[in-house]
């Protein structure tokens, strides 16, 4: 199959490309670097053509809800769109647990997303995953005010 990973650049999607690929199947990386902006829509429809399926491992560095809610939105929406449009069979989202439960500012983008994806025409999968390992050192790099480093109040 020819798979599409949006974000494939990231920390999640380089091993979603590895496992995609180490599975015999062809990638195509969706991302900024790669020519392919998901919030403006520019490249998608070149990107995803012939694509089978597609993988939305694509975020958002952001402790705003705002700013969480509009990318996911739009970069979500757009590439949903050009995915029915092009003839894509199946897309499956990553998504984190416990996102409806937790008021955490980015989570609700999260939750905005996940209702992009179950409105879509083509049929979906949402893997609601646990945070990952690289998580502690991500929060370490974002949740800052000058100097100082915040830890949140937070179970994972
Ligand atoms: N990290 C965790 O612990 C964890 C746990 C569970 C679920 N998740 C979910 O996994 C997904 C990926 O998270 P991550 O931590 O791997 O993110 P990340 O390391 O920040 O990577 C983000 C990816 O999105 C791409 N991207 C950003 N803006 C884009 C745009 N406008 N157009 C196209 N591509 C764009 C980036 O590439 P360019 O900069 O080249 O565009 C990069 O490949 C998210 O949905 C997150 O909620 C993460």
């Amino acid at each position: 199959m020819r798979i599409a990973v949006a974000g494939g650049t990231g920390t999640v999607g380089r091993h979603t490309v590895e496992a995609v690929q180490a599975a015999g199947h062809e990638v195509v990386v969706l991302s900024r670097s790669q020519g392919v902006d998901l919030v403006t829509g520019h490249g998608l429809e070149a990107g995803l053509a012939g694509a089978d399926a597609v993988i939305d491992v694509a975020s958002i560095q952001t402790l705003k809800a705002s700013a969480a809610i509009e990318f996911f939105t739009a970069a979500t929406g757009n590439l949903l769109s050009a995915a029915a449009d092009a003839g894509v069979r199946h897309v499956v989202l990553l998504s984190i647990v416990g996102i409806d439960r937790i008021p955490y500012d980015y989570y609700a983008g999260k939750v905005a997303q996940e209702k992009v994806v179950e409105a879509s025409r083509v049929p979906w999968t949402i893997l609601r995953a646990t945070q990952f390992h690289e998580f502690a050192g991500q929060m370490f790099e974002r949740a800052k005010v000058g100097p100082l480093h915040l830890a949140p109040n937070a179970r994972t």
